[in-house]
């Protein structure tokens, strides 16, 4: 099977996980790694709604934890939303694990759309040192 045939397969299976009971809207996320290697993740939400994680921080903390670094892309997809891109937090996280990622969104057609973090996130906080 083509590689972009399996990451869409991974991605659609990962978001059918999410724990979406109050905002009904689910996220898959899917992390590819330059050694080929794949984390995934879903929103988990909470009835006490801030401690509601989302897709991008499940997938991306499930590959720190791990070992994971190099990480390439990040493909995220939601059936409810239409092109959905990740949160503040997930970016502000995103770039200081994974400053050079390339963020993928994927709608109900298969379409894409691409967005290297930066375009996203122009002045991430930094502690200076
Ligand atoms: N959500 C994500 O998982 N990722 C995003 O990029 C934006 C929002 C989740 C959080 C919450 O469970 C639901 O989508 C609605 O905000």
């Amino acid at each position: 099977m083509k590689l972009s045939k399996i990451l869409i397969k991974r991605l659609k299976e990962a978001t059918k996980y999410a724990y979406a009971p109050y905002s009904k809207v689910q996220v898959g996320a899917l992390l590819y790694c330059s050694d080929g290697k794949i984390y995934t993740g879903a929103n988990i939400e909470n009835s006490s709604y801030s401690l509601t994680m989302c897709a991008e921080r499940v997938a991306l903390f499930k590959g720190v934890s791990e070992g994971a670094r190099d990480f390439s892309l990040l493909l995220l997809y939601s059936p409810q939303y239409d092109f959905i891109i990740p949160c503040g937090a997930c970016l502000q996280v995103l770039s200081e694990i994974a400053p050079e990622i390339l963020i993928v969104t994927m709608n109900k057609d298969e379409e894409f759309k691409f967005f290297p973090l930066h375009t996203l996130l122009k002045k991430p906080f930094k502690i200076r040192s």
